[in-house]
């Protein structure tokens, strides 16, 4: 080795230790005679001293060195003059009296600096990702996620579990987005698909016999990217056989909140992950992946705002849709053009308006334009319903159930920024259970699976599945954490009858079930065994418990939003004759 310690290990007890260091630049103080760099590497950093007298050599290659070059030093380890300890390094009671400078490689300056936590441009981190690799921040989250992974690995193999890996060049499995295509040289015009997800895989191993499956899993999906989505991505990929629902939620909750103890920079809201059913969730939060830090719940007014004179809300409880309310507090002194902001918010999730009220902060009188169609009577049972205070804001939506959903979620959302209630340091975990099996909407005359196609309905719906479909519940689970979808899960079917049943209902012609799925299919006629799974994503897993807002600052050569790669410039054209290799013309001319 180039070094006998790290940067961050020399303690008192190391001092007289004659020790070799080696490792960057993070800064270099010239103080006449005295040179005193901080050296880094990824333990920490040490002050190393070079002296103009006791070493005139060293001393000159020293005043050279800036900035990120790389040197050895040998030397000392000495206690510092009393006065000049520094609380903020580890190694801070201790230098290294320097006998030897080693310049191992110079340095052109960096585009930003390494050693400050400065908001640096992302375009610029990412065209140099192995220098903003080189930051704190950076490191510190990716030793985060290495414990994570480790965490899990002993927790899987102390129960059992068989971590098995499955082929990244395999065939299409849907997961609702768009495959990434390769195409065969030795195959003309054939193309592996990367998966989605190792869905089908994981569940052939369960046919295979191995009763309990996990892998660290690269995920491959063409989808519009958002903060919480990258095209190439990790998954916890897990399968169990002869499991009901609840042996995979007590075994993941007792997994993630161990991960979070042990690994976690934020801390878990509670020691035990409360369930949700999915129409519970769409009621209360208006949204199936909810934050439960904060209340700002959604009431049902309908009765109440039913009985009123205001035409809208009359005609929608009329046709069954409900009219229900938040109440924000605080925010009573919203001006028009706030409230207009609060209205956008509102269209953009399909409401046709925002209906409000206000109650003035000292006198509880209540202003707004719908406040003239209730009775006073009317206006206390909503207020003592909302437990609305003087002060606070009643924000209105009424219209199909889905699109009240949404809304107010969004309204919930939005306010759970402005009001401080999502800057909240904890990790608030929540079940969400018993998901209907289809989409609400039928899409060209067919249902669309809400997780995927080998989620197995309730046992007690199966006779829906002729005559009411969308009634349907399914044996999915999704595990969300401060408003993020971190696990999707279920059990799955597991007899061919029932999966040719569903694949009919969501418009698979057997032709093109046995073509896509017929592996499947065949597989289950050999006695498959019950089975169900789940997948938590690590990335998101990883972002939230190192307090990040991105999935980006969590792995080590992410992809921007628009699915590139700043550094390598990725993806690239390539040469012709690779393109002829693989029996591909491009249709368009490629433009620079
Ligand atoms: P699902 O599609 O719900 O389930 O994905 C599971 C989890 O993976 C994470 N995730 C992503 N993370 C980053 N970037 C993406 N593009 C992305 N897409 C998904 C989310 C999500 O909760 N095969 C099923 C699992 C199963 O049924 O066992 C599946 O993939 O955190």
């Amino acid at each position: 080795m180039l070094k006998t310690h790290s940067c961050g290990e020399l303690r008192l007890e190391n001092i007289g230790e004659e020790v070799t260091l080696a490792g960057w630049v993070n800064r270099s103080r010239d103080m006449g005679g005295v040179i005193f760099i901080d050296l880094r590497d990824r333990n920490g950093k040490t002050q190393v001293v070079v002296n103009s007298g006791d070493v005139p050599q060293s001393f000159e290659l020293a005043q050279q060195v800036r900035s990120e070059y790389v040197l050895q030093v040998k030397g000392t380890v000495q206690k510092r003059p009393e006065g000049l300890d520094n609380p903020k390094l580890e190694t801070g009671e201790i230098e290294v009296m320097v006998s030897e400078v080693n310049v191992l490689n110079p340095a052109k300056t960096p585009p930003f600096l390494i050693d400050r936590d400065e908001v640096v441009d992302e375009s610029l981190r990412l065209k140099y990702r192995y220098l903003d690799l080189r930051r704190e921040r950076m490191q510190r989250n990716l030793i985060i996620r290495h414990k994570a992974i480790k965490f899990i690995r002993d927790y899987l193999d102390e129960r059992d579990f068989l971590e098995i890996e499955t082929p990244i060049l395999f065939k299409s499995t849907p997961e609702g987005a768009r495959d990434y295509l390769v195409p065969s040289r030795v195959h003309p015009g054939k193309f592996y698909a990367l998966p989605q997800s190792p869905q089908q895989l994981k569940q052939l191993l369960m046919v295979g016999g191995y009763e309990r499956y996990f892998q660290i899993a690269r995920c491959f999906r063409d989808e519009d990217l958002r903060a919480d989505r990258q095209p190439e991505f990790t998954q916890l990929d897990m399968e169990m056989s002869f499991v009901e629902r609840d042996d995979i939620l007590d075994l993941i909750e007792g997994l993630v909140l161990g991960m979070v103890e042990h690994t976690s920079l934020v801390p878990a809201a509670s020691d035990s992950i409360p369930r949700l059913s999915y129409a519970e969730a769409m009621a209360r939060f208006g949204t199936d992946r909810p934050d439960i830090r904060y209340g700002l719940e959604l009431v049902d007014l309908s009765d109440i705002a039913g009985a009123s004179a205001f035409k809208v809300f009359t005609s929608n409880v009329a046709a069954g849709h409900p009219v229900k309310a938040i109440c924000v507090p605080g925010c009573g002194d919203y001006s028009r053009k706030q409230i207009d902001e609060l209205e956008k918010i509102a269209k953009d999730n399909g409401a046709k308006g925002l209906a409000w009220m206000a109650l003035n902060p000292d006198s509880g009188e209540m202003r707004g334009f719908i406040t003239k169609f209730f009775t006073v009577e009317q206006l206390i049972a909503l207020t003592e319903r909302l437990d609305a205070k003087p002060g606070d804001l009643l924000l209105f939506a009424s219209d199909k159930k889905n699109v009240v959903a949404a809304v107010l979620g969004a309204l919930r959302d939005e306010f759970g920024y402005r009001l401080g209630y999502k800057d909240k340091k904890e990790l608030a975990f929540t079940w969400v259970i018993d998901f209907p099996l289809f989409e609400e909407d039928m899409e060209e005359g067919h249902w669309a699976p809400s997780h995927h196609m080998f989620t197995a309905p309730k046992r007690e719906h199966i006779d829906l599945l002729d005559s009411d479909p969308g009634q349907v519940l399914s044996e999915q689970y999704d595990l969300v954490c401060n408003g993020y979808e971190v696990a999707g899960g279920s059990i799955r079917i597991h007899e061919r009858p029932l999966q040719r049943k569903i694949m009919e209902l969501i418009g698979f012609s057997i032709e093109e079930a046995k073509d896509q799925f017929g592996h499947m299919l065949e597989a289950f006629e050999y006695g498959a065994p019950p089975h169900g799974g789940i997948a938590p994503g690590i990335d998101r897993l990883v972002a939230l418990m190192a307090g990040e807002p991105n999935i980006r600052e969590v792995m080590a050569f992410p992809k921007t939003a628009q699915a590139t790669d700043l550094m390598s410039d990725s993806p690239s054209f390539v040469a012709e004759r690779q393109l002829n290799d693989l029996h591909i013309k491009l249709a368009e001319p490629q433009k620079k």
